[in-house]
């Protein structure tokens, strides 16, 4: 018998069929043939919220989640973080090598010269009500590039694809602050090619009446490791939308904006603005106890901690956490973080989090960092979104060049009645 192999027998009929393993896995499509008799459709798996269903072969990003590693590539994030630049990760994890130095040169290049929006989607933009949340605008202006860039839609065509992916990376920063400025009601400020991608977004936020914007270089660095830090997660719940979407081959406009849209739920990348709310209402260290009997009692979640793949630390939160000792060296203590840090201390220590293996998140950290720099928490998750896109679009370029991908069509197991007979209104 070849080792690589599952043996199953059914018990209803006492056939045994052999399956090959690869990978790790065994093909659902195999599990077809293990029928009843002929007219049987055949055996499904039965997988809600895909909690052990491998849904492509990807060679994008690896996480590991016993032991809290995560690589882009093969290159493991603490290095990435370290050492590079956020456009650099973005070639990276795009065409899968480190770029040269012409290379990174011109592809930055490319990037900064599509950072401009059409007038008319500004216009647009300045069509939502004064008190939209930034993520909402983010949502359906992206969806609405599509109608900017119709050819887009030519998702087979490699030179075409490159192009939009430059354009939704280099404009990205640009949605984002102008949804951010209509939000607090400033005028909307233009790219600066001269800067740097943190740098020209930060000074699209916060540049007032000054003629030229200097971004501080610590929080622009740090704001450009929370881009690299987020870049890419693999088969994350938007980065599935992404795929799923983009299977249908709606345009990456289309598809960018559904992956936005998974997002911004609070379970997801909503969770950064949900752990500053949280952190508010606990107000202060005395009231933690408190919080988390709440928690462990059944009402709500402790937000930023637990992952459906980590069960470890989440190795992007460490470096969060250093991250944000630099940060608040430039910008003073965010009391909050002495809250957060007794938290995770408390939460670490608890029998409830120990059983379940949940540790701190990605979310967790984030939104200290960001609000000691500056960001209002409604600005979050739109901080997150600007790197993921880089991720979602990785994903979705190889999606579309994998040959064994299709449209993406899950099976159900329908449990409601049958051929019923039709009641008129009158019999109601
Ligand atoms: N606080 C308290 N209990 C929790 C938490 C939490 N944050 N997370 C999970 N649990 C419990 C959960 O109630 C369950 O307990 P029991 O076995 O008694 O029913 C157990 O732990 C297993 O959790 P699960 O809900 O089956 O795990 P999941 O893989 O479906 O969910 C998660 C993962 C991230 C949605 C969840 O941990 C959660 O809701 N966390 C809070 C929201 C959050 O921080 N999200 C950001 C995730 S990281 C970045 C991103 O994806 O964008």
């Amino acid at each position: 018998m070849e080792v690589n192999t599952l043996t199953v027998t059914d018990n209803r009929t006492d056939q045994t069929y052999t399956l090959p393993i690869v990978d790790g896995t065994v093909r659902s499509m195999d599990m077809r043939q293990i029928r009843t008799s002929d007219d049987d459709f055949g055996l499904m798996m039965y997988d809600p919220a895909f909690m052990n269903t491998a849904s492509c072969r990807s060679n994008i990003t690896y996480i590991d989640g016993e032991r809290g590693i995560l690589e882009y590539r093969g290159y493991p994030i603490e290095e990435l973080a370290e050492r590079c630049t956020f456009l650099e990760v973005a070639y990276l994890l795009l065409f899968g090598e480190l770029p040269n130095e012409s290379q990174l040169k011109s592809w930055v290049y490319e990037i900064t010269h599509h950072t401009m929006l059409h007038e008319t989607t500004r216009q647009f933009m300045e069509g939502f009500r004064y008190d939209a949340h930034p993520m909402a605008m983010l949502v359906s202006t992206v969806a609405a590039l599509s109608a900017v860039y119709p050819e887009a839609k030519h998702v087979h065509d490699a030179e075409n694809r490159l192009q939009q992916i430059k354009r939704l990376i280099g404009k990205m920063p640009t949605v984002a602050a102008m949804s951010y400025r209509h939000s607090v009601g400033f005028p909307y400020v233009y790219p600066d090619n001269d800067l740097s991608y943190p740098e020209n977004f930060m000074n699209m936020l916060w540049k007032m009446v000054e003629p030229k914007y200097a971004a501080n270089p610590v929080l622009a660095r740090a704001l450009d490791i929370l881009f690299i830090l987020h870049a890419d997660h693999e088969q994350n719940c938007s980065t599935s939308v992404m795929r799923s979407v983009g299977s249908a081959l709606a345009d990456p406009y289309l598809s960018v904006a559904a992956a936005a849209a998974a997002l911004s739920g609070p379970l997801h990348g909503g969770a950064n603005e949900e752990v500053l709310r949280m952190l508010d209402e606990i107000g202060t260290k005395e009231n933690i106890p408190a919080y988390i009997q709440r928690v462990k009692n059944g009402h709500g979640k402790l937000m930023g901690f637990g992952h459906r793949v980590y069960k470890n630390f989440d190795p992007r939160a460490k470096i969060i956490k250093r991250t944000a000792e630099e940060v608040f060296r430039v910008t003073g203590h965010n009391p909050k973080l002495e809250i957060a840090l007794e938290l995770e201390r408390i939460a670490l220590q608890d029998e409830y989090f120990i059983k379940r293996k949940l540790y701190p998140n990605v979310d967790f950290y984030s939104g200290i960092i960001y609000q000691a720099v500056g960001f209002k928490p409604e600005l979050f998750t739109v901080l997150f979104a600007i790197p993921r896109t880089v991720g979602w679009l990785a994903q979705w370029q190889e999606m579309l060049t994998d040959s064994e991908q299709k449209i993406s069509r899950p099976r159900q197991v329908y449990t409601g009645q049958r051929s019923r007979r039709f009641v008129p209104m009158e019999e109601r």
